[in-house]
């Protein structure tokens, strides 16, 4: 077994979603050679692992969610030299570099699923399901998409046959009973792991094994059928199995993304050494309807801050984010956009980052990126946006107009996935002015990173602060974690290693707080100037003290 570095206890994370990041040869799409050009800003802004979004070959659906082969680069992102290259350019600046795993299933481009569906006979069918309809009008069974409608889809070429897809309708579910399927994915983690990959995020990884394709009868008003793929113990054996038979060899780390898990199934993970951590998603419904997530709802902070500590707590490690690839920008969720935009931002960076638990950050977070202002269904590219829009339009009898207006002030991806903004020219200076694959924020005149850097007090100079002093910090890589305060304005906690405590304080509103906790506290970092005595916290205080 090889000594384990365990590197994601101590770095902290970005992920980039590569179309979207640098385009080095103005094509429109962002590519491996655009990182690359990238690398010493993100040396610069101290993070250690990069997490690439999917760069495998892919008819691009799901935006590469959807692979049509696992050991090759998609040509609109470069070449295998250019990863070779980027493996030993990030090495030089000691960044490691994470893939994304999507195993759950593949694109039905996938030479796998081809021959599954050309003759009836051979050995690929078997790494689908793909099943015999009730009869000729009706599925196999009343499973629903994640990305709504029904999750089967007719065989074209195969009267009377479905396949299962719990994503969109070209990414084809693979069959987690199938040994070969297994061997197939351990040879894949081994091709990677060898050329010199730290580890990978797992896509959608608690939902890979199913135990049953009956009917769901449950009373719920989505996802049908989760209870016989969500979290299964056949998932939990092959986890371990990839843990033994590959992994073991490699210093590496896994991080999965497990949506609708327990505790108890958070600790299995980790106990179980299935993966090194994992992301929850209970936080992430904060500023939603808690029965109908698709419509806004006021943000409470409690609802945010709690379910995250909730965690922290109850597992021996998390992986922790406010932003990703699937997920509006966190400072119009959770931050106050108009009047404390700045205050709040960095408020957001403070807290992520003295939170115990590997931080994700997320391309843009560090700039204080922000959703569009104006965006339309025909701007639209996001696949899961496009078909909630066509189900709310149906179910609620609305116009497709104010179905998009919904769907796209809560869960439309295209405002995260937009290109980066690195300067004030032409497309944020993303390229050199091709048309870019999904529409650029105009926001890019005000926020880029390239006057960011220029100014000492900006969200991408006090991301950099903050990083360093974590990075520097035993405190808050290592220390436990103790909540104390937890209101929807006033939040405070505790960092412990050793004998040094910080107690770290933040005022999540507008308003002006009393708070008297902090006489004799020397303050380490914070987003306001420091005052000769905290007794009272302004807008958006954020702060960290350490206790005396
Ligand atoms: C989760 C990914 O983060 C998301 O972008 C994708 O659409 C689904 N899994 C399906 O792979």
């Amino acid at each position: 077994m090889k000594t384990q570095s365990n590197d994601f206890k101590k770095r902290v994370v970005y992920q980039i979603y590569p179309a979207s990041f640098k385009d080095s040869n103005n094509d429109g799409w962002g590519d491996l050679k655009g990182i690359i050009s990238k690398l010493d800003y993100l040396k610069d802004l101290g993070v250690g692992i990069l997490w690439l979004s999917p760069i495998y070959p892919s008819p691009m659906d799901d935006m590469g969610y959807d692979i049509s082969d696992y050991k090759n680069i998609n040509p609109r992102f470069g070449t295998m030299d250019d990863f070779d290259e980027l493996i030993k350019e990030a090495s030089k600046r000691d960044i490691r570099i994470v893939m994304d795993l999507v195993i759950n299933h593949t694109s039905t481009d996938h030479e796998w699923f081809k021959k599954a569906i050309e003759t009836p006979e051979n050995k690929y069918r078997n790494y689908y399901y793909i099943k015999k309809g009730k009869n000729s009008k009706k599925p196999p069974n009343n499973r629903d998409s994640m990305f709504t409608g029904s999750a089967w889809k007719k065989v074209d070429n195969l009267p009377g046959y479905y396949y299962m897809h719990l994503f969109c309708d070209t990414q084809a579910d693979l069959n987690y009973h199938n040994e070969e399927v297994i061997k197939e994915v351990e040879s894949i983690l081994k091709f990677w792991l060898d050329k010199g990959v730290y580890g990978f995020r797992c896509d959608v990884i608690n939902h890979i094994y199913k135990t049953s394709l009956k009917d769901d009868h449950s009373r719920i008003l989505y996802n049908r059928g989760i209870k016989y793929y969500g979290t299964q113990d056949g998932m939990f054996k092959i986890l371990t199995r990839f843990r033994t038979e590959v992994l073991d060899n490699y210093d590496t780390f896994l991080v999965g993304e497990t949506g609708n898990i327990t505790i108890e199934d958070g600790n299995r993970f980790i106990n179980e050494r299935c993966l090194d951590t994992f992301f929850e998603f209970d936080h992430s419904g904060a500023d939603k309807n808690k029965f109908i997530p698709i419509l806004k709802a006021k943000l409470k902070p409690k609802r945010l801050v709690k379910p995250i500590f909730k965690w922290i707590k109850g597992v021996p490690w998390l992986g922790v984010y406010l932003e990703n690839h699937d997920q509006l920008r966190s400072v119009n969720r959770y931050g106050n956009v108009d009047k404390y935009y700045k205050e709040s931002a960095k408020l957001l960076a403070l807290f992520l980052l003295s939170l115990k638990g590997t931080p994700f950050i997320y391309q843009g977070e560090e700039l204080g990126c922000l959703n569009y202002r104006e965006f339309s269904m025909s701007d639209c590219k996001d696949i899961a946006a496009i078909t909630a829009t066509k189900t709310v339009e149906r179910l609620l009898k609305l116009s497709e107009k104010k179905a998009f207006k919904l769907v796209n002030e809560t869960t439309n991806r295209d405002h995260a996935r937009n290109p980066m903004p690195w300067n004030k020219s032409v497309n944020g200076g993303f390229n050199e002015g091709h048309e870019t694959w999904l529409k650029v924020n105009d926001l890019y005149q005000t926020i880029n990173a390239e006057d960011e850097e220029k100014d000492p007090d900006s969200i991408l100079n006090f991301y950099k602060k903050m990083i360093k002093f974590r990075n520097e910090s035993d405190v808050l890589k290592f220390g436990d974690f103790k909540d104390e305060i937890v209101t929807n304005k006033l939040i405070t906690y505790y960092r412990t290693y050793q004998n040094k405590t910080y107690q770290i304080v933040l005022n999540f509103s507008d308003k002006i707080i009393k708070y008297c906790g902090l006489l004799n506290l020397k303050l380490l970092i914070s987003n306001y100037e420091a005052q000769e005595n905290f007794k009272t916290l302004p807008p958006y205080f954020a702060g960290i003290f350490e206790v005396i």
